[in-house]
This record gives structure tokens, sequence and C-alpha cells, in this order.
């Protein structure tokens, strides 16, 4: 072959290539991209449709592409006459219009799009539309807004009330993920929220974060115990006085009027009383306030976000929450899983505030024993996220600036007990059914000397002296039994 020839068909392979792995890039980021992207050519069929089309329509590429519109779309006629073939024969772009639609599957979606004529060598060729899901953009929003708050704490240092950010709630396991997303996402809701879970579980965590998260992130976070305070006293603290309204009432504005613009947070919501809850209902319903002994309605504007420990359903049977008032206040309900349904965010969990004592304490642990993750994986946590955070903040006091992990023996004696507890049930349990798996009588006596030997070692921060005081044997006969069985002391 004629060298020229072969050079030309060498660089005409090479530029093919090129072509080739610029239009696969280019797909790829079209197909990364979180807004629908969609294409006609001047025949109206669709020529692209990328992965958030598909996700947001819910079709899948292959029953669309090289089809028209209004053999795919239940709804096509609007976009395919009004955008499309408009677009086609005007030349001319459609910027930022809002679109209401029904899917495939009878569902509606907002949008907001803008379509675009393409033009190759002055001819328009295909037209190209950009989908906005409005949902999504409020995810955004709640996301940027969550983001500003973030920036402005660091920068200032400053907090009012509420320094929690849904960012700032730690957990791994699906459970935790999806609360977490379904926080952010009626965040930017004006709805009631509803959030139940054990003590400890975060509750007042979520309740700062979504206001954080929220348009009502501007104004303040007003958090009400609602059984920490008197019911008479709640009543005029929540509504505000006026001067006359009792002796000594002056002219005060209520929790609900200083929450404005803002969100008011009513914790432990099933411990106000049946009269004051019909009284909070009448506000909820009014969306005003009257203080007491004044005639006037003040309007409010705030965000209402409530918590309760106790199952919101069996309270309202029990009639400890009002049927109506429940009603009014789960618009939206988060149910925070207490720890012992999601054991997997423990070690993270634990991690996370072994971290915060290293800063406040000054020290450098840096891991965490095996042994004591597996500890706390098996016990129950009562007090949830609040009791191993207590754990991890005792056991942290008695860690030496040398320490780098930390260990079984270095939790405070009050709660290594309740760990130990369990291990000993534990163990009783495993030598039972050693028994019953019919290990020998002796493999099985040895089993639970080991583990009386291990918890009374543990118990006794690995004093040999007491421990062997204990179990009433010498020192020596207690190093005996440490070789003869294995047990390393720690
Ligand atoms: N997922 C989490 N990530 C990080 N810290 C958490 C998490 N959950 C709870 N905490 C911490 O645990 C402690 C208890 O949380 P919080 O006060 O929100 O619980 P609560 O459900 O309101 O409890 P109570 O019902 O007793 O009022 C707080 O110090 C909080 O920061
Ligand atoms: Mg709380």
């Amino acid at each position: 072959m004629d060298k020229k020839v072969y050079f030309k068909i060498e660089e005409l392979q090479k530029e093919n290539e090129n072509l080739k792995k610029e239009n696969e890039l280019l797909r790829t980021v079209i197909d990364s991209v979180h807004e629908s992207v969609y294409v006609v050519n001047e025949i109206d069929e669709i020529i692209l449709y990328n992965t958030e089309s598909e996700k947001m329509e819910g079709l899948d590429r292959k029953d669309i592409l090289g089809k028209k519109e209004e053999d795919v779309f239940a709804q096509p006629y609007y976009f395919s006459e009004e955008v499309t073939k408009k677009i086609l024969k005007t030349g001319k772009p459609l910027i930022e219009q809002p679109y209401w639609y029904n899917l495939n599957c009878g569902r509606k979606t907002n949008m907001i799009f803008s379509a675009y004529p393409f033009y190759y060598k002055g001819q328009i060729i295909a037209v190209y539309v950009i989908f906005r899901n409005m949902n999504q953009m409020s995810d955004f929003i709640a996301i940027t807004l969550e983001m500003h708050k973030k920036f402005i704490k660091q920068e200032t240092n400053h907090h009012d009330g509420a320094m929690f950010l849904l960012d700032d709630i730690i957990g791994i396991t699906s459970k935790m993920k999806k609360i977490t997303t379904e926080a952010r996402r009626i965040a930017f809701r004006k709805s009631p929220v509803l959030i139940v879970g054990e003590t400890g579980t975060g509750k007042e965590l979520f309740a700062q974060g979504i206001h954080n998260a929220s348009l009502y992130s501007k104004g303040p976070f007003i958090p009400v115990n609602c059984a920490a305070i008197p019911d008479t006293l709640l009543e005029s603290l929540l509504f505000g006085t006026v001067k006359g309204a009792f002796t000594g009432a002056i002219d005060t504005p209520g929790l609900f009027e200083q929450a404005e613009d803002g969100t008011i947070f009513l914790d432990e919501i099933n411990s106000m009383s049946f009269s004051l809850q019909a009284k909070l209902l009448r506000v909820l319903q009014d969306k005003s306030v009257r203080r007491l002994g004044s005639k006037v309605q003040i309007p409010l504007n705030c965000r209402v976000i409530s918590a309760t420990n106790m199952d919101p359903i069996e309270a309202v049977k029990k009639q400890v929450i009002r049927s109506d008032l429940y009603f009014r206040l789960a618009t939206i309900t988060l149910n925070i899983p207490p720890l012992r349904e999601r054991k997997e965010d423990i070690e993270v969990l634990a991690r996370h505030f072994i971290r915060k004592c290293n800063t406040e304490f000054g020290l450098f642990i840096n891991d965490i024993s095996e042994e004591l993750i597996n500890f706390f994986e098996r016990y129950d946590w009562p007090g949830n996220v609040r009791e191993l955070e207590n754990f991890i903040e005792g056991a942290m006091n008695f860690v030496l600036n040398k320490d780098k992990i930390l260990k079984l023996h270095h939790l405070p004696e009050y709660f290594g007990e309740r760990l130990f507890l369990l291990k000993d049930t534990q163990n009783h349990k495993d030598s039972q059914s050693t028994v019953i798996d019919n290990r020998t009588l002796q493999s099985a006596l040895l089993e639970t000397e080991k583990s009386i030997i291990e918890s009374t070692l543990m118990r006794n921060k690995g004093n040999i002296s007491r421990s062997a005081q204990v179990l009433g044997i010498s020192r020596q006969n207690l190093h005996y039994k440490l070789k003869a069985l294995g047990i390393t002391n720690k």
C-alpha cells in the first residue's frame, strides 16, 4: 500500500478512536448529572435519554430510544407540540419553564425545564431538553441552607440553641441512613414533625438538624421540655401573658411568639396534660395564639417539631396523648430505632465519641479493642446513644497519656459491672449449651472455670492478688491456671 494512504488510514483510525472515547466520556458525564437530559432529532425521534430521566420517569431507555414522543409517553401532546416541535420550527429556546404532568404510572410530577435547538452547519438537527425535578430542588436548597449554616457556625462559632446539623448525625446502618435522608427531605416542608424514639436515641439531635436544614433556620430554635415544667406555668410560658391576667402577671410574649420564623420543639409532648393539649391543638389549628388574659389573636409563623419517647399509638390508646392532637402533630413521623436494633452503628458512634473526648481531654486514643466492641455489641443499651456516650466519656477518664487503644479495663467499675453481668449470663448460657452439646463434663467445667477467672480479672482490672483473693485461691495457683487455661491478663 502507498505509504501516504497507509498513514492517512492510521490517522483516521486514531481520530475515530478519539471521537469514540470522547463520545463515551460525554455520555458518562450526561448519565452522572442530577438533571434529566432528553434529546429529540429533527424527525421527533428520541435519541438521548439519560440515567436521571430513567429514574425520574421510571422508564428504561431501551424502550424509548428511536421512538417518537407520542409512542412512549402517556401525555405527549403538550410537550411535543408546544416544546420540541415548536423549537424545531422556530429555532427559539424555552428557558426555565414550569411543567406539571402525569408519569406513565399515573403519578404527578413537577418540573422546570429549559429546551434548546441544536444547530449543525446552520440547520436545526435536534432539540435538547434539561429537566429539573422540583422535589429534588427542595432537597438541594435544604442541603445548601445546611451548608450555609455550617459555614456560619464554623466562621463565627455562633449557635442559637440548635448547634447540631443533620450532617452531624452518625450512623452507617441502612435504618439510620434512611431516617437522615427522610429528615433532610422533610426539613424543607412546613408540616409539623413528630419524632418518636426511646430515651437517648437522638430525638433532639434530629429536631435541631431539621431546623438547621429548613427555611426556618434563620429564626430561633426554641426547645420546650413539657415534662420538666408544671402545667400552669407551661401554659403561660407557651402562650404568653398580659398584665393583670393573674396576680403578678406582666406583658410577656410566649415561646410560640418567640419562635417566630423559627422552630418550636415540644419535647416529651406525652407529659403535657390533656387540657393543655386541647389548648395547644387550638393554637396549631388557628395558626395564631392568644396571650393569657388577652383577647387579641397573634398570628404565628413557626415550624412545630414535637417528640415523644412513648409509642404514640399506644399513648393515644392509653389516653396520654389526645388523638386529635396526635393527628395534627404527626403529619410527618420519624421513628428513631433504639441502638440495640442497629448494632453496626455502635462501633462508629464509639469511635466518634472517642475522637470527641480526645479533643476535650487532650488524649491520643486512636483505636478500640475488639473485646470492648464485642461487649458493646452484646449489651442492650437501655439508655441508647446517650448511655454509650457516657460509657466512653467515663472510660476516657481512666486513660493514661501513653494509651493508644481503649480497652475493657478502662471502663469505670460502675459501667464495667453492667457489661460483666452480661458476660456472666452469656457464659452461663454457653457453658450450659456445652453440656447439652454432649461435650464431656470435664471440658464443660474447664470452660466455666475459665470464664469465672476471666470475669473476676476484668472486674478487678487485671489485679492478680485481688482476683486470687476473690476466687479464694493463691496467687501462684491463679498464675498456674491462667497459663493452663490459656487466659491472657490484659
Ligand atoms: N446518631 C447520633 N450521632 C451522634 N450523636 C448522637 C446520635 N444520637 C444521639 N447522639 C448523642 O446522644 C445524646 C442524646 O441525644 P438526644 O438528647 O438527642 O436524645 P433524646 O432522644 O432527645 O433523649 P431524651 O428522650 O432522653 O431526651 C446527645 O449527646 C447526642 O448528641
Ligand atoms: Mg431529648
